[in-house]
């Protein structure tokens, strides 16, 4: 089994609303690094929702990490989606009242199957250890509200990538810098995918950094939902 996303036929609407993702066929190979764009409005977030097993579509099968998820009930996509899958949101989510290396370390916290997979002998030295590689151990104690915005956008990394998932999803993570700083975030996620063997799927509507990624997906030409577009079969 090669694919890390399989979806196929999937339809998909917010409450009795008409679809806003209605994709035949898409295929996302393990290890891939994949840039998926499309313009604000057009079902990006709703699409990584689908695949990570927030929200369910009305019609179709998709299939991640080897499960699909229509057949999972609601705790058991919880699981998988915390044992499995990195997310970082265009906001970072991180939880304000804990400290850097809190922030890190949760989702080893959270799911035994993150904290099994880390490589120091403890999650203290494995927090560190990824802090280390991502610049921002100096600050391990701190608030993540006592930080820059690229302090905690590395924090966000970090997180993401603790435990080894096998799938990390970014969404937007960098719309709000500028071009170099965008660069330097995405290449150090990049490199840490790589470390991970994570396939990694990166929502972002600025083309400029497409020259990175291994596949390009357009939301409008694997989206039938969207006006004007044609059938299509994406394998990447
Ligand atoms: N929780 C929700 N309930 C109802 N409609 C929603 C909900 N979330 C999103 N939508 C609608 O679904 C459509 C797709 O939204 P989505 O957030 O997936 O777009 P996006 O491509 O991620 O946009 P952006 O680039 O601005 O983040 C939009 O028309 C939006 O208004
Ligand atoms: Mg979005």
């Amino acid at each position: 089994m090669s694919s890390a996303v399989v979806m196929q036929d999937v339809s998909f609407g917010y409450e009795a609303r008409s679809p806003i993702i209605q994709i035949k066929d898409l295929q996302i190979e393990k290890g891939k690094r994949v840039f998926l764009h499309g313009s604000s409005g057009s079902g990006k977030s709703t699409l990584l929702g689908l695949i990570s097993g927030v929200l369910l579509p009305q019609q179709g099968t998709c299939e991640v990490l080897g499960k699909e998820l229509t057949q999972l009930s609601l705790s058991a996509r919880d699981r998988h989606r915390g044992s499995e899958m990195g997310y970082i949101f265009q906001s970072f989510n991180l939880i304000p009242y804990l400290t850097v290396k809190e922030n890190i370390g949760l989702p080893c916290r959270v799911h035994a199957k993150r904290r099994k997979r880390i490589t120091a002998p403890n999650l203290d030295e494995e927090v560190e250890r990824i802090a280390r590689r991502l610049d921002i151990h100096d600050f391990l104690d701190r608030g993540v509200t006592r930080l820059s915005t690229g302090q905690q956008q590395r924090v966000a990394i970090a997180r993401a990538v603790i435990g080894s998932p096998r799938l990390v999803i970014a969404d937007e993570p960098t719309s709000a810098l500028d071009t170099d700083r965008q660069e330097r975030f995405l290449q150090l996620l990049l490199e840490v995918c790589d470390e991970a063997r994570a396939t990694l799927i990166f929502v972002s509507h600025d083309r400029s950094l497409m020259a990175h990624f291994d596949e390009r997906i357009s939301l409008a030409d694997i989206n039938q939902a969207s006006a004007s577009t044609s059938a299509s079969q994406v394998r990447v």
